[in-house]
């Protein structure tokens, strides 16, 4: 019968008999599926594992931190952090457009990381033939079920590797749907934070600055977002909604005043919505006294900010996010 205890125990055999005495690779990406991915191979190979996390600087407040420290605490996990904020800035400068900046991302996140592999490829060590990926049954019904390999194209090679490496997938998440992730996640130890966590895009705070994306923007909505966050979970609603992505409207600004003088600040949005699998969603009717609670806190304590607007958009026609 399927307990944790054994989906866990069956795994552990199979990655061991699938890597050998080689070495894997795992990108960690802050969500449920990597964490817990890399949590079991961990698990089954322990050292023989490298995590790499690619810090672009578009993650909430802390959360690079939960994977920093919270992580490699709970699993004892190789991990190489890349910070490469500098970089993903550098490249959304002066870009407004919402493709255009999910385009960059992805391309700027495939390079840090194909560089970070290359300089793993480079140490010391058994070969490194394994990709671990946190690949859920949902999307292996969804691609049409076949297992792969995953090439990376070494473009910035400058040490003399070959031109192009495939990896094999490990993919030990195959057979379960997320709840089911989420259990084996806290019997491996992971925390709350981690293994509860709501969906979070790819692309981070990057799609929910309306206009161009700048690091003071980021602060700035990185803060409202924590406020939103706090007050969510201060009421016991994490449970209640999908996600509730907040999104600054930096091209925006209206007529507010605050204490005795007019200011001219940024509008805040909030996108909580209710939802099965973000296929379809409704917003969420949350409470006026939390709602209250948030638009108080995010003006008074967010600089530029003197309004907070609650998006009542299903989806269709509205998407979740924004961009
Ligand atoms: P939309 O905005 O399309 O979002 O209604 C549906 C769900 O997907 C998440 N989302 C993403 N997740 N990479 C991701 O990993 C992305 O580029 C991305 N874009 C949207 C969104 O947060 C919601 O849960």
């Amino acid at each position: 019968s399927w307990t944790t205890g054994n989906v866990i125990e069956e795994q552990v055999a199979a990655i061991r008999a699938q890597v050998g005495d080689k070495r894997a690779i795992c990108g960690l990406s802050g969500g449920v599926d990597s964490a817990v991915a890399a949590a079991l191979v961990q698990k089954a190979i322990g050292s023989q594992l490298t995590c790499v996390y690619v810090d672009h600087g578009l993650m909430r407040k802390g959360e690079t931190e939960q994977v920093e420290k919270d992580f490699v605490a709970a699993t004892g996990a190789n991990l190489k952090v890349v910070d490469a904020s500098e970089r993903f800035l550098g490249a959304l400068a002066g870009v407004s457009d919402p493709e255009t900046k999910r385009k960059i991302i992805g391309r700027e996140f495939i390079r840090v990381f194909e560089q970070a592999q290359l300089e793993i490829l480079r140490e010391d060590g058994p070969e490194v033939a394994f990709l671990v990926q946190g690949t859920l049954y949902p999307d292996v019904v969804e691609s049409g079920g076949g297992t792969g390999t995953a090439n990376i194209k070494s473009h910035h090679n400058v040490g003399g590797l070959p031109d192009d490496i495939e990896f094999e997938l490990v993919e030990p998440l195959r057979q379960l749907f997320k709840d089911e992730v989420r259990a084996v996640g806290a019997q491996l130890g992971l925390p709350d934070e981690i293994v509860q966590r709501q969906p979070f895009p790819g692309p981070g705070l990057g799609i929910r600055i309306v206009g161009e994306v700048t690091r003071e923007r980021l602060d700035l909505l990185r803060e409202a977002d924590a406020i939103a966050r706090e007050e969510l979970t201060a009421a016991g609603l994490d449970r209640d909604i999908w996600q509730c992505p907040v999104v600054l409207l930096a091209d925006v600004r209206s007529v507010g005043v605050q204490g005795d003088g007019r200011t001219y600040g940024h509008p805040i949005v909030l996108r909580p919505v209710s939802s099965e699998d973000a296929m379809t969603a409704d917003w969420s009717r949350l409470p006026y006294e939390v709602l209250g609670k948030i638009s108080t806190r995010i003006t008074n304590e967010v600089r530029d900010v003197n309004r907070v607007v609650l998006d009542v958009t299903s989806k269709p026609p509205g998407t979740i996010e924004w961009e």
